[in-house]
C-alpha cells in the first residue's frame, strides 16, 4: 500500500492502472478508520482491480460551530488498519492542495432537494460540502465505482443523484451499516462519548428497530411512529434533532401505501450528535 499526498502524483498511478485496463474503486473517507470504513474497502476489492481510499478532513462541510478542529486525525492508525485488506492508495491530501485559493468563494456542486430536508436543515451547506468534495475526488481518481456507507442514508442518495444528474460515469455502492455487537453503529464521532453515554447510545438503534416493527406490523400513521421514537429517545436521555419516516429513495414524505421505507433519526447525546437508520419494507 502506497501513500499518497498530491494530486499530481495521485494522477499518474491511476493512469498508469487504466492503461493497463484495470477497473478502479475509491473509498472516500475523512479517517479515523473502524470496523465500517474497513468493510467499504473489502467491497470496493471485490469489485475492481485497484483502490484507492480517501482521508480528508474536509473543512467545506462542517459549520462554522462544528467539530472540524477536534475531528480526530489517525493517518498512522488509518493506514495500519488498512494494510491487511489490500488497498493500493491511501490518498491523504492536504487541505491547501484541495482548496488552493481557500475554502470560501470555491466553486460548489449542490444538489438541491434531496440536501433541503433531515441532515441539510440542522447542518446548512454541510451537503454541498460534501458533494463538492466528493466530485473533486471522483475527477481526481476518475474511478468506475465509489463505495460508501448506508450509515449516512441521506448522504448516500445525495451522492447518487449527483452521479446520475452530472451524468458522470462512476457506479455508487452502498453497503449496510456496520455495527458494534450491541447495536450502535460504528461511527468515528462515538468517541466523544463518556462511558455513561455510551452505554446509553445502543438505545438509538433499538428504537429505530421497535419503530421499524411497529411498522411492519400494520402501524400505517408515520407521524404517530415519529412521536414515539422522538418520546422513547427524549426518556433513554438523548436530544432528538430529527426522527421520520421517509420514502427510502427520494426522501419524501411517504404515503400510506408507500413500500420501501426508511427510518432516520439524528439525536445528540452530550457532545456527540448520532445519526443512524433501519429500512422497512411493507
Ligand atoms: P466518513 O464519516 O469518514 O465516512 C466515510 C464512509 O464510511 C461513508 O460512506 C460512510 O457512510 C461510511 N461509514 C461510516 N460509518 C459506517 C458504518 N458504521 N458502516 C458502514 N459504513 C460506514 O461520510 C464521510 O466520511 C464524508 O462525508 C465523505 C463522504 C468522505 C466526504 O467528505
Amino acid at each position: 500500500m502506497n501513500r499518497v499526498h498530491g494530486i499530481a502524483e495521485l494522477r499518474e498511478r491511476v493512469a498508469a492502472w487504466r492503461r493497463d485496463g484495470q477497473r478502479v474503486a475509491l473509498v472516500p473517507t475523512m479517517g479515523n478508520l473502524h470496523a465500517g470504513h474497513v468493510a467499504l474497502v473489502v467491497r470496493a476489492r471485490e469489485l475492481a482491480d485497484r483502490v484507492v481510499a480517501s482521508v480528508f478532513v474536509n473543512p467545506l462541510q462542517f459549520g462554522p460551530n462544528e467539530d472540524f478542529g477536534s475531528y480526530p486525525r489517525t493517518l498512522d492508525a488509518d493506514a495500519q488498519r488498512l494494510q491487511p485488506v489490500g488497498l493500493d492508495i491511501l490518498f491523504a491530501p492536504a487541505v491547501s492542495d484541495m482548496y488552493p485559493r481557500g475554502v470560501a468563494g470555491t466553486t460548489v456542486v449542490k444538489v438541491s432537494g434531496l440536501t433541503e430536508t433531515l441532515c441539510g436543515l440542522s447542518r446548512p451547506g454541510h451537503f454541498d460540502g460534501v458533494t463538492t468534495v466528493v466530485s473533486k475526488l471522483f475527477h481526481i481518481v476518475q474511478p468506475d465505482v465509489g463505495v460508501f456507507g448506508e450509515k449516512d442514508w441521506q448522504q448516500l442518495q445525495v451522492i447518487r443523484r449527483m452521479v446520475a444528474d452530472l451524468d458522470m460515469p462512476i457506479h455508487v455502492e452502498g453497503l449496510p451499516t456496520v455495527r458494534e455487537d450491541d447495536g450502535l453503529a460504528m461511527s468515528s464521532r462515538n468517541g466523544y462519548l463518556s462511558a455513561a453515554e455510551r452505554a446509553l447510545a445502543p438505545a438509538l438503534y433499538a428504537a429505530l428497530g421497535a419503530a421499524a416493527e411497529r411498522i411492519r406490523e400494520g402501524e400505517r400513521d408515520y407521524p404517530l411512529v415519529e412521536t414515539a421514537l422522538a418520546e422513547t429517545l427524549e426518556t433513554a436521555g438523548f436530544r432528538p434533532d430529527y426522527v421520520q419516516v421517509r420514502r427510502a429513495q427520494d426522501l419524501a414524505t411517504p404515503t400510506a401505501d408507500e413500500r420501501e421505507l426508511r427510518i432516520l433519526a439524528a439525536a445528540w447525546l452530550g457532545r456527540a450528535r448520532l445519526i443512524d437508520n433501519v429500512g422497512v419494507s411493507v
